[in-house]
């Protein structure tokens, strides 16, 4: 279906809302467009020209940064689509190179798109050999994040030959380069993390297969990738792969907007994913179980989550959009017993502990009044932590899997005749106009 870009659509007559300054009288007409799902946008970009005001919402509660065909989010009933397809859906029946091919075309691949698509991206899986002596700049003990942003924007030192971004051709294999290299790179942090020597990727593994390999294989034997741990590790990819305009995917944009290049943008984008209010809240989570340790101090924990003198939240509950079940929480609930039953695990007292919270939650007050519930944070962190992954790298893979969604909106944002530098305003409240004083007259 042809859907007309709201750059092209000029609002049909009606298709307004009209704005009343009572300090002048004027009164000026807001055009207002309408997607193809989701709430209507007013739009204000003329609005400075034509009334000399701007508009001011700190954490873009209510701003629409840009229009995009990728992810759709309905945070009211729990929906999460990408190019149309349910998260449940894709998260049942796709490989994740099926939904990066996915995000990244807007189709799902035939078998030959496959194919090639599958080709491209396992023959970028490997790294310049320099890049090993990147890591032995660090300490043992760095944080694997601190790791994957360093690494990633050095990406921009080694591969010039795709950080031109006018070029389509350049971008496609940026694009590429990042999804492929991704796995490698995190792979990496983890063993230079725990002493043991660096795993080459293999062409004849699948993208899920070849990380897990690459993380906990050994030398000294062969390493046999578990069904059920591969089929985990592709279900959490798949479900963490994009997730509209979250606070990392616009820190990727507003840096792709000043036309840096691509290695460049992701590594902002890992950066942002890394605070516990963010992407960092499935480490924050699995912390916060082991720090409450017992279900009867969960009460406690609710108590302080609920304190507005205490600074504690209750980590991988609440969400920005999300006012009902996150659907992606929903399937890491079902797939983390699953997973559990499958490595001989299901008694994981993590998990017992993770669902009594929950109930608990789910039933107080506070959380129901603010609409507060698990988000996808809350159980990924105790499967990983069941695959075998210390916390440090929970992050970590959070950043691998949405790799492709930042380069996606990315490629988005680039090819988007109308786009513009990113540039925000302000409430000023600062001092106004005041004349130096020379030091020998300051008090
Ligand atoms: C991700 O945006 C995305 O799409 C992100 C993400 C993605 O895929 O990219 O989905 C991934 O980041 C998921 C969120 C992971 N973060 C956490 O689990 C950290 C804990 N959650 C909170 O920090 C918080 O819920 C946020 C940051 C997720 C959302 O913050 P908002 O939208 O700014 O909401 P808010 O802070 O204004 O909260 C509204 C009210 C407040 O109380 P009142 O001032 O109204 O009395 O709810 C309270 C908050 O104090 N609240 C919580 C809470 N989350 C919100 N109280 C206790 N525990 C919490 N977790």
């Amino acid at each position: 279906m042809q859907q007309t870009s709201p750059k092209s659509a000029e609002a049909q007559a009606g298709d307004h809302v009209t704005l009343i300054d009572h300090a002048t009288g004027r009164q000026f007409d807001l055009p207002v467009l309408e997607g193809t799902d989701g709430p209507k946008v007013i739009d204000i970009r003329r609005l400075y020209r034509d009334t000399g005001y701007f508009t001011y919402d700190p954490g873009f509660t209510s701003t629409a940064s840009c229009d995009s065909r990728l992810t759709f989010i309905d945070g009211e009933v729990g929906i999460l689509r990408h190019h149309g397809y349910s998260i449940e859906d894709l998260a049942a029946n796709a490989r994740f190179v099926e939904v990066c091919y996915l995000l990244l075309h807007g189709e799902l691949p035939n078998k030959k798109e496959l194919d090639e698509f599958d080709h491209h991206i396992t023959y970028h899986t490997m790294l310049h050999e320099q890049l090993n002596y990147f890591y032995r700049g660090f300490r043992r003990d760095a944080h694997p994040m601190a790791i994957m942003v360093a690494v990633v924007g050095a990406l921009s030192a080694f591969y010039h030959d795709s950080t031109d971004i006018t070029d389509p051709y350049q971008r496609m294999v940026a694009t590429h380069r990042l999804i492929a290299k991704m796995p490698t790179i995190a792979a990496m942090a983890y063993k230079y993390s725990v002493g043991q020597p660096f795993v080459y990727p293999r062409n004849d593994l699948d993208y899920a297969e070849n990380f897990l390999r690459m993380t906990f294989a050994v030398p000294c034997e062969e390493y046999v990738v578990k069904p059920a741990v591969a089929r985990a590790m592709n279900r959490i990819l798949v479900l963490h792969a994009d997730h509209e305009q979250n606070a990392s995917t616009a820190t990727v944009r507003i840096a792709g907007s000043s036309a840096a290049n691509p290695f460049a943008c992701v590594a902002a984008g890992i950066a942002s994913l890394w605070g516990p209010a963010h992407g960092g809240a499935n480490e924050a989570v699995l912390n916060m179980l082991m720090q409450i340790g017992s279900k009867d101090r969960i009460s406690e924990f609710i108590k302080r989550a609920k304190d507005k003198n205490d600074p504690f939240r209750l980590m991988g509950f609440g969400h920005r959009v999300y006012k009902n079940y996150d659907p992606r929480a929903a399937v890491l609930r079902e797939s983390c017993h699953e997973v559990l039953n499958d490595l001989g695990v299901a008694d994981e007292p993590l998990l017992d502990l993770a669902m009594e919270l929950e109930r608990i939650a789910r039933e107080d007050e506070y959380f129901v009044e603010r609409k507060l519930f698990p988000n996808v944070d809350f159980y990924s962190g105790i499967t990983l932590k069941a695959m075998g992954f210390p916390t440090s790298m929970f992050t970590v893979l959070f950043a691998l899997a949405r790799s492709v969604g930042w380069v996606a909106q990315w490629k988005e944002m680039i090819e988007d005749p109308d786009q513009r530098i990113g540039r925000p305003r302000q409430l000023y409240l600062g001092e106004t106009a005041r004349t130096y004083v020379p030091l020998s007259e300051r008090g």
